[in-house]
């Protein structure tokens, strides 16, 4: 099996998802989930599922950010991942660090890229008047989320609907989409995939 490291930093539902995902035929399994906030909530669901688990906390680096990625490429190097999903991960990673990792770093993306890379994104389409959101998995580059669009998924906007409300709608098309662009990804299959 392919091995792949899971970075996270909240309740990493979409690591619960790619994690479910790699089992029986799937030619992956997880190998790591790795938070760099010590008390965000997917680091209990791994351990339930049995994942290997660590934190590099950022704050303990005290704004060294050569420092804490260097510490990040020894956690995840530790495990010999073949394959890193960032989710939900929110740091921005240098160069030093994505040309560690180059072809075999991937991320989801709450929108529909290009549009509205960074944070906000459901506020963003909401105020831009758009009448449709979704969520976009992609080949990590050097360009903050710019790297080649791998697959995505698509959602409307409706009248009244807040950030929060859009995300709900949003997050469960995650959950699909990240695992059917992941299992060709591990095979080295990157066309596209559109949910
Ligand atoms: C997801 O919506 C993901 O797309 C987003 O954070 C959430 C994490 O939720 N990622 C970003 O905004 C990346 N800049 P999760 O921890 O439940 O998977």
């Amino acid at each position: 099996h392919k091995k792949v490291a899971i970075l996270i930093s909240g309740g990493g539902s979409n690591m619960v998802s790619l994690a479910n995902s790699m089992v029986g035929d799937h030619p992956a399994r997880p190998c790591l989930v790795l938070s760099n906030v010590p008390g965000a909530g997917g680091l209990n669901k791994a351990s339930d599922m049995g994942i290997a688990t660590a934190v590099v906390d950022h704050k303990d680096f005290k704004g060294d950010r050569e420092a804490f990625e260097e510490a990040l490429i020894s956690a995840i190097d530790a495990h010999a991942p073949d394959i890193i999903a960032l989710a939900g991960f929110m740091r921005i990673l240098t160069p030093r660090f994505i040309t560690h990792y180059a072809g075999r770093m991937l991320n989801i993306h709450p929108s529909l890229l290009p549009k509205y890379k960074g944070l906000h994104t459901h506020q963003r389409a909401i105020e831009a008047g758009d009448s449709e959101a979704g969520c976009s998995v992609h080949e990590v580059t050097a360009e903050l989320d710019g790297g080649p669009i791998l697959g995505q998924a698509r959602v409307p906007i409706l009248p009244d609907d807040t950030a929060d409300t859009l995300a709900a709608r949003v997050l469960p098309r995650e959950h699909a989409l990240y695992p059917a662009v992941l299992r060709r990804f591990v095979v080295g299959d990157i066309t596209r995939v559109d949910l």
